[in-house]
């Protein structure tokens, strides 16, 4: 009786835990079992293993043969384990010995000829296998590229070489093309599997519209520009055609490029919902996320059978969420977002256990006055309704939005007019800067953007501003202009706007325009 085992890794969510396989071949009528709380589908992978093997020249032991996973109770989804599953067998019944297996994890998908299938999710399975430890990780040619994102050090700089290849020393990711070509190495019959070398693949979309098409709009772009310095979420209101969705649509490209930490998060939370692009490159720019609102909750937040697939909040981890015509979002799906704008990640309760993705977005929302989506002038609509409308949204949603502006479309004559606009690259330099200043500020606090700042922390001794700075507020409060929490509003975007103009504090020309952003209008009526 001899037992084998080899590694797999499990995935939930985006974190993956090492799983063991063992195989156990023994005296009783041939046949495979498994134990050990294998879903449906890694019980079918028995005939693809089976079929794999025989249809790559090597015979199938006429055995009873047991495997088990480990441990119990991490969730084994999928066609992942198949690789593993079939080199466990082949261990146990000797046409390879265990000692060539030791400390490698396969993860792979079988075809029934015997080739080697990409499995979605491969990169967080390799950081995984990497971070437990383990010197050898083997993947299928489609999910060479994707695999060897692994390589790079997260949390480093990606200049830096030296770092790269000492991290690296003992950690190999190997491309295969069949089981033949795997049993052949490991039988020493041939070369091992060429090994999986680390491109500089950056995905650089270069379809990212420019702020400098958008004419006129001073004060929205504005308004864009505090939002994204200080990661504050947004909410455009205005009439048909006021240029609500083009202005949203320019938020990402004046958000600073994502360091390694979060691009490893991001690409990790794409590979999962196999969104990558055709080179599996590192997801670099902060990701566009816009469902449209018939869209259901599954498809906003993540669900669907078998492993939770991640949402449009998840692929929106680390960028923009935009919710175009956001009332007309169904009350369960505004709903839904409650508790991942609360916390960043979004938590699915599944049969076989709950899964959590990241979703830390930065959310915008656009929404006409009134839903007869006429304009203003020529709206008949009760006020009620007007109000009823914009209601849709209040709890949940509006109770996080910093940025508020009212979008008043450009007049004709502005929008033929020929003048140069500052494009999305100026104003992203002035937003990196501004960043950079509020983590450096944040940096004992436990948040790094201004966004993030609860409000009785910024009206605490150390960062109170003096009355003159706040008198404005301090009016609009008393006047019933502004609620106690629009005014922690407006100091969090006085910060940002600080930040911008390289202030130590926010002055009272930056409360000021921070006051605008929770009262004003884009065109010329201001509060
Ligand atoms: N300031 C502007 N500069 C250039 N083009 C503009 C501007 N404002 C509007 N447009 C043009 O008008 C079109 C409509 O704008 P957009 O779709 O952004 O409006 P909207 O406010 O989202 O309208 P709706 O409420 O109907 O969704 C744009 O595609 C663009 O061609
Ligand atoms: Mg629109
Ligand atoms: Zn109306």
């Amino acid at each position: 009786m001899t037992v084998a085992k080899t590694l797999a890794v499990a995935l939930a969510g985006v974190s993956g835990r090492l799983v063991e396989i063992e195989a156990d071949v023994g005296p009783g009528l041939p046949g495979l079992t498994f134990t050990g709380l294998a879903d449906v589908s890694v019980v079918e992978s028995r005939d693809r293993i089976r079929a794999a093997v025989m249809n790559s020249a090597i015979e199938w032991p006429n055995k009873r043969i047991t495997l088990a996973l480990f441990p119990a109770d991490v969730p084994k989804i999928g066609s992942r384990f198949d690789l593993a599953l079939a080199i466990a067998v082949l261990a146990a019944t000797g046409v390879v010995a265990p000692a060539t297996i030791a400390d490698s994890v396969w993860i792979a998908e079988l075809g029934l000829d015997g080739s080697l299938r990409p499995v979605r999710g491969v990169l967080p399975a390799v950081l995984a296998a990497r971070r437990a430890g383990v010197r050898r990780v083997v993947v299928a040619r489609a999910n060479c590229a994707e695999a060897a994102l692994a390589y790079r050090p997260g949390g480093s700089h990606p200049s830096a070489p030296e770092a790269d290849a000492s991290a690296n020393a003992s950690f190999d990711v190997h491309v295969a093309d069949d089981l033949s070509q795997v049993v052949g190495w490991l039988t020493g019959r041939s070369a091992p599997p060429e090994r999986a070398t680390a491109h500089e693949t950056e995905a650089e979309s270069s379809a990212t519209p420019d702020l400098a098409d958008v004419a006129g709009q001073q004060l929205a772009k504005r308004a864009l520009e505090v939002a994204a310095a200080g990661r504050h979420h947004v909410f455009l209101q205005g009439a048909p055609g006021a240029g609500k969705t083009m202005l949203a649509e320019r938020l990402p490209g004046l958000l600073p490029r994502l360091n390694d930490d979060a691009a490893l998060d991001v690409t990790a939370v794409h590979s999962v919902a196999g969104r990558l692009d055709s080179q599996s490159r590192l997801v670099r720019r902060p990701p566009w996320q816009a469902p449209h609102h018939s869209t259901t909750v599954a498809a906003l937040v993540g669900g669907g059978s078998g492993l939770a697939r991640p949402g449009a909040i998840s692929l929106a981890h680390h960028g923009v969420l935009f919710l175009d015509e956001a009332p007309e979002f169904t009350p369960r799906a505004i709903d839904a977002l409650r508790q991942p704008l609360e916390s960043g990640e979004v938590v699915l309760h599944r049969s076989q256990g709950a899964v959590t993705y990241p979703a830390r977005f930065q959310l915008v929302l656009a929404a006409n006055p009134c839903p007869c989506g006429r304009r203003e002038r020529d709206c008949a609509c009760a006020p009620n309704t007007r109000r009823r409308y914009e209601q849709r949204l209040s709890g949940p949603l509006l109770d996080r939005v910093d940025v508020r502006m009212y979008v008043d479309p450009v007049p004709r004559g502005e929008l033929f007019e020929e003048r140069a606009n500052e494009s999305s690259a100026d104003v992203a330099r002035r937003v990196a800067k501004a960043r950079a200043t509020a983590a450096q500020r944040w940096a004992d606090s436990g948040w790094s953007v201004n966004a993030d700042a609860p409000g009785a922390f910024l009206r605490q001794d150390r960062f109170r501003l003096s009355p003159r700075v706040v008198a404005p507020a301090e009016l609009g409060m008393e006047r019933g202009q502004l609620s106690a929490r629009g005014y922690d509003r407006v100091l969090r975007m006085a910060w940002s706007i600080a930040d911008l103009a390289g202030h130590v504090t926010p002055t009272a020309g930056d409360l000021a325009e921070a006051l605008f952003f929770r009262t004003g209008r884009s065109g010329s009526v201001a509060a």
